[in-house]
């Protein structure tokens, strides 16, 4: 079967759209794509952050669409038979969990393969609000639970508005019902993040007026994470979520860890049932989507946008 797909040909290099063979295996299901978001990890595998990836590669594992005109979400990652038996339930820790995309190919294209197991039933048509919010809202369910955050929490929440924290910050405030500070770099698109039940910062000294942090989720990584520990109280817990460049992250006050007895830890994607979980507080209109849309073919304008820093959320696909 020929699709029409955005192929990454080369790190940091344009996407070409062109036909591919879309290889179908027994048991798979073949799902019209409506809507696919590009996820900061795409972005990071495009800037050849992930060194066991290879080009050419279709990208995309925030996946909507149809089966025979009925709606369905993808879950985002394929794993084995051995690790559905045995770790049912905590299945994003398998060595065999690969993001599609990575393993097989993703969803920048009409159509995209996966097996069975993978499909989830939608509840109605907003493909681009699921693309938009699923991801980061089913990331921040899986570190809220890793970092132990409760309603009496103080998280402090880096990378607030890209497309998994501005999702994210909501899950927390909404239904957690933590405080939240919702740190972004930048003034102009933080004030999207007012009305979302946050205080939003946009300097890290914010802890000298308001008090340190139980936890951090640190979703920008390298750029960050040194300024954010300095807000963390004694004991609290770092959860590293994500690292946007790719590259090494340098501890620059080891000694504060040591003497504050910080705990660093990370945060792995997220379960099936955690998904579904993000998908029916999306549908419930718990969380509000921030996206742009864009068609397949403008994969590229799409990926500039992001890189410059001018998208709000999530940037959305059309294919
Ligand atoms: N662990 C997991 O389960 C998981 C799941 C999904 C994603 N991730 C990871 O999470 C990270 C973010 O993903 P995303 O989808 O949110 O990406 P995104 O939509 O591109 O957003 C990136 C965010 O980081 C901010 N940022 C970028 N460079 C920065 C810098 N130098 N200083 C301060 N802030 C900076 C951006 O600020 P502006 O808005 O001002 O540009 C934006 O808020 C990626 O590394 C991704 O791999 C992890
Ligand atoms: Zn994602």
């Amino acid at each position: 079967m020929k699709v029409l797909a955005a192929v990454l040909e080369r790190f940091n290099g344009p996407f070409s759209i062109r036909e591919v063979d879309l290889n179908v295996r027994p048991n798979d299901v073949v799902v019209n794509v409506k809507s696919v978001g590009v996820c900061g990890r795409d972005v990071v595998v495009w800037r050849g952050g992930f060194r066991n990836l290879r080009p050419p590669l279709i990208l995309g594992h925030e996946v909507f669409g149809e089966v025979d005109g009925r709606p369905v979400a993808v879950f985002p990652a394929e794993v084995d038979e051995y690790c559905l038996t045995e770790h049912s339930g905590s299945e994003n820790l398998c060595e065999s969990y690969s993001i599609l995309g990575e393993g097989r190919p993703g969803g920048y294209a009409t159509r995209i393969a996966v097996p069975r197991w993978n499909l989830i039933e939608l509840p109605d048509r907003d493909y681009d609000r699921y693309a938009a919010a699923a991801c980061g809202v089913a990331t921040f369910i899986h570190a809220s639970k890793v970092a132990a955050v409760t309603r009496e929490s103080r998280v402090l929440v880096t990378g607030a508005t890209g497309g998994v924290g501005i999702h994210g910050v909501q899950y927390l405030s909404k239904v957690v019902g933590a405080e939240v500070y919702a740190y972004a770099r930048n003034l102009e698109k933080a004030k999207a993040l007012e009305g979302l039940g946050v205080h939003t910062v946009t300097d890290f000294s914010f802890y000298k007026k308001e008090g340190r942090v139980d936890a951090v989720i640190e979703v920008v990584g390298g750029p960050t994470i040194n300024n954010s520990i300095l807000a963390l109280r004694p004991q609290g817990t770092l959860v590293l979520v994500g690292n946007v460049t790719g590259e090494e992250i340098r501890l620059q006050r080891p000694a504060l860890v040591v003497m504050r007895e910080l705990k660093i830890t990370g945060s792995a994607a997220y379960t099936k049932a955690e998904y579904e979980e993000a998908i029916r507080l999306i549908h419930e209109g718990l969380i509000r989507p921030f996206y742009r849309a864009y068609r397949l073919e403008e994969v590229n304008e799409a990926y500039r946008d992001i890189v410059e820093g001018r998208v709000l959320g999530r940037a959305v696909l059309r294919p």
